[in-house]
């Protein structure tokens, strides 16, 4: 059930908007990479990826993501590829495999390969065992070159940091971490079932920045049940308390026919999509005035953060975490449902984590399915990048690379896009939609297996 979120304190968004959002806002990829994971195949597998690991000299800085895939509890929201355990011999025991994972793919590279990125995702990662930690770092820096510089990161649940852990963060290299807040409302939290104080995250981010871990992004979920825009208000001045460099205010993705536990929020008021862009264009303006910068479609920083001087000397990039400011064309993805990238395509774990632990019993790597990409699909990626990173394109391939054209005239006849010369610009008013302006230069939507319906809302 989707119904309009009560707000008596202003109007939702304007008319016009409420127009747009019927003509453009249905589901759109996110574009976390191109050809997106709907177009991965059981084609691409082990035997594939061998020799594209096998390829890999002069690779340069490549970066490294472990996915942790255990969390405490489950929260009602959550699209992410975890499961619920209390014990931690079952992570220790997944943390053998992940050991063994990164041993057999290192075996397969012509050299030894420098690494100038870690993230660890999940999952959650803060809540794997400290002495698991150390051991993951230890064969890291055992199997890879990890460059003085490599930006180390972890997803953080405040409610899962042990005492230690920031220190250990801080003696293992960690730079960054990404603090999983979502929204301060204690209403909102019951609903979502993740009750998270605020002393408990201003602990957390003073403990971490003690320990040296000194760059702080959080996430913040807009589209939950029970927001409102004042709900919203109270949750941004909440993280001015808490000053991180990087907010990620992320469209929660209602998915339940991937994700049923999230059928439970249908038992209460989901903001309809008019409700989810005030909420959201509330979030940017009191963002704004606190004197973040947005960045791409969801991200806010403060200027000196060096994804906002990605964004402003066109840098910024997009891979599978989402917006990054690393630009290493290789990624190897470690874990169960781990993505790699490699030049010559992308390659995806077994996603379930009790089927990936079991395939690890075996000989070779458990690479599920994957895509090779084409010299199109590069030059495509590269055209729905810059717009998600820049809120522009260039080149003069542009013209031939579109593939919805009349829909492209539409959106900039409605003010949301324009050419400057043989430029394309996503306008203002047109951010919000600047998923649905890249679509226009996806060659595979609603073809084969990527329906439009498998994806979530775009706005
Ligand atoms: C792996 S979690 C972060 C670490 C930790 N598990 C936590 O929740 O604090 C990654 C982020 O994904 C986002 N997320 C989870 N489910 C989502 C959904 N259905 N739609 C949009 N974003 C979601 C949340 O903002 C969350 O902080
Ligand atoms: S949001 Fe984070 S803590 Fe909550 S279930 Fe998902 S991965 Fe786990």
């Amino acid at each position: 059930m989707q119904v309009a979120i009560q707000d008596s304190e202003t109007p939702l968004a304007a008319k016009p908007e409420m127009e747009l959002i019927a003509k453009y806002g249905g589901p759109v990829p996110r574009y976390t990479s191109y050809p997106t994971a709907l177009q991965f195949h059981a084609g691409v597998g082990a035997a594939t990826v061998e020799g594209w690991l096998g390829s890999l000299r002069d690779a340069g800085e490549a970066s490294v993501y472990l996915h942790m895939a255990y969390c405490k509890s489950l929260c009602l929201y959550c699209g992410c590829n975890m499961k619920v355990t209390n014990k931690p011999e079952t992570i220790t025991a997944y943390v053998d495999v992940l050991i063994d994972e990164m041993r057999r793919t290192a075996a397969l590279l012509p050299e030894r390969l420098k690494v100038g990125a870690i993230h660890l995702g999940g999952g959650t990662p803060s809540y794997v065992p400290m002495k698991d930690l150390r051991r993951v770092f230890a064969v890291l820096n055992e199997l890879f070159d990890v460059t003085d510089s490599a930006e180390i990161s972890m997803e953080i649940d405040p409610r899962q940091l042990a005492e230690g852990m920031p220190a250990l963060l801080g003696e293992l290299g960690f730079n960054r971490a990404s603090l999983g807040i979502q929204d301060t409302n204690d209403v909102v939290q019951q609903v979502i079932r993740r009750v998270q104080p605020q002393e408990m995250n201003v602990r957390a981010v003073s403990q971490l920045r003690t320990a040296g871990v000194q760059d702080i992004n959080v996430d913040l979920l807009y589209g939950l049940p029970m927001q409102t825009r004042a709900t919203m208000r109270q949750t941004v001045a909440d993280m001015m308390e808490l000053k991180p460099s990087r907010i990620a205010l992320f469209g929660y993705a209602h998915v339940p026919w991937m994700k049923k536990h999230q059928a439970v929020l249908e038992n209460h008021e989901l903001p309809d999509a008019e409700a989810r862009l005030a909420i959201f264009n509330t979030a940017v303006e009191e963002l704004t005035k606190a004197g973040y910068v947005a960045v791409g479609i969801d991200h806010f920083c403060l200027p000196t953060d060096p994804m906002a001087i990605a964004a402003k000397d066109g840098e910024l990039k997009r891979n599978f975490m989402g917006y990054t400011t690393d630009a290493a064309p290789v990624l190897l993805g470690f874990g169960a449902s781990a993505i790699s990238q490699y030049r010559q395509g992308y390659a995806q774990n077994i996603t379930a984590p009790a089927e990936y632990l079991d395939a690890m019993t075996r000989k070779g790597l458990p690479i599920a399915r994957g895509v090779a990409v084409s010299e199109g699909d590069v030059a495509r990626r590269g055209v729905i990048e810059q717009l998600l990173c820049g809120m522009r394109a260039e080149g003069r391939d542009l013209d031939d690379l579109l593939v919805q054209r009349e829909r492209l005239e539409a959106m900039i006849g409605d003010g949301l896009a324009e050419w400057q010369g043989e430029r394309l610009c996503v306008t203002e008013k047109g951010r919000p939609f600047a998923r649905a302006v890249a679509a226009c230069f996806d060659a595979y939507l609603g073809k084969g297996a990527s329906t439009m319906g498998r994806h979530s809302k775009g706005v």
